[in-house]
């Protein structure tokens, strides 16, 4: 039986894009791997919105796009302001406090956002080198509206660069870095991009690559931008080997994705997100965020359900979804539905989830008003999925 990946990345990876990893591996410097290194690159661009960008594409994983955007934009001691919504917002400060820089944070409490007018009083009060905000934050599901965050930055403290995580939104929410202004933006291969884990796309703006020019001694090697910009504008150059079967099928997603096009692309991940949450509210499901992302769902187990019991019904019927992290750990779980994931897919796992809660015995209570036999709403459940 095909497992069902809905796990919040890696996530369900098509055919086409697994035939494009298995070709041939050739030399990096092959003019074939050349060409479609730097086509790719030029997609990087395009997904990101960011035409004025310095497109990389690198191996390694979505933190190691979190350590580069701090290591090659800020010296010893600055001060960088972490937004977080949750365990990945966290993870900045994490990394702020092992590169020595100044850390303030402004964090939400689980499911909410960082009201703008505290974000715009916080870099009134003080000057920031730099901002960190997680696009979706995957711990909690929830969308940070950085369009909104870079204006009122821009507005008030136009010299601090801003850093966007992108992992879990990318692909699937609109990002613009050019007309909102980003310094810095990267995702990774695995979520909404729908390629194995194993590469981190980044993108950084004209300012972000002076600043990193004026650091004399940047603490990294392999992270080092100014090390592997004349391999990105050209990429017969060598500076670390390229994971060259991981970009073939980087660059057939991307294809694909720019094929079925970017705007139908992003509504996809929007009605997706709809139709799953839909069903799951019928069966009593509430989200943790209250700016749910169109990539993730976090929903709460209403009482009773027990996570490992329900995960682990869930996997035997061959549909994998993941559990919470810190605080939410046991009370929700995460599932996602981005990249190549399908509709008739996640009906597939509707249904599963209607077995597996009526296997255990469980009445939902929907919003303690009404309790809801599953027996007797499945027709609700479905009809609320197909809309
Ligand atoms: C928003 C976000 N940022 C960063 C990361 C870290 O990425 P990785 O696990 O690929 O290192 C993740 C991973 O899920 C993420 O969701």
């Amino acid at each position: 039986m095909k497992q069902l990946l809905l796990i919040p990345g890696p996530t369900p990876v098509s055919e086409g894009v697994l035939q494009a990893l298995s070709q041939d591996t050739i030399a990096h410097t092959d003019e074939r791997f050349v060409r479609i290194m730097s086509e790719t690159l030029l997609k990087v661009k395009t997904l990101f919105g960011a035409d004025k960008g310095h497109p990389f594409v690198i191996a390694g994983s979505g933190t190691l796009g979190m350590e580069m955007s701090l290591t090659n934009i800020l010296n010893d001691k600055e001060n960088l302001l972490v937004i977080s919504h949750g365990y990945f917002g966290d993870r900045f400060i994490e990394i702020g406090n092992a590169l020595n820089v100044n850390v303030d944070v402004l964090k939400a409490p689980t499911g909410e956002t960082v009201p703008i007018d505290v974000i715009e009083r916080t870099v009134k009060d003080k000057h920031f080198d730099a901002i960190t905000i997680t696009h979706v934050d995957t711990s909690t599901g929830t969308l940070s509206d950085v369009e909104a965050i870079a204006k009122a930055l821009h507005n008030i403290s136009p010299s601090t660069l801003i850093v966007v995580d992108g992992v879990c939104a990318t692909g699937g929410v609109k990002e613009q870095f050019d007309d909102w202004g980003i310094d810095v933006i990267f995702t990774g291969s695995q979520k909404a991009i729908a390629v194995p884990p194993g590469l981190v796309m980044l993108a950084f703006s004209e300012r972000a690559i002076a600043k990193r020019k004026s650091i004399e001694k940047v603490r990294t090697y392999y992270g080092d931008i100014l090390r592997w910009m004349p391999v990105m504008e050209d990429p017969h150059r060598y500076f670390a080997t390229p994971a060259v079967n991981m970009v073939y099928a980087l660059n057939k997603s991307l294809n694909d994705i720019f094929s079925f096009g970017l705007e139908s692309y992003f509504e996809k991940h929007t009605t997706l997100a709809k139709k799953v949450r839909n069903a799951m509210s019928v069966m009593g499901f509430e989200l943790v965020s209250k700016t749910p992302a169109p990539t993730l769902s976090v929903f709460k187990y209403s009482q009773g359900i027990s996570d490992s019991e329900f995960r682990s019904r869930l996997y035997g019927k061959g549909v994998v979804v993941a559990g919470a992290l810190a605080e939410l750990q046991g009370k929700a779980f995460r599932m996602g539905h981005m990249g190549s994931v399908t509709e008739d897919e996640l009906l597939v796992a509707v249904k599963k989830i209607v077995e597996v809660l009526k296997g255990m015995g469980v009445v939902v209570n929907k919003s303690n008003e009404k309790e809801y036999e599953l027996q007797r709403s499945k027709g609700d459940v479905f009809e609320a999925f197909l809309g």
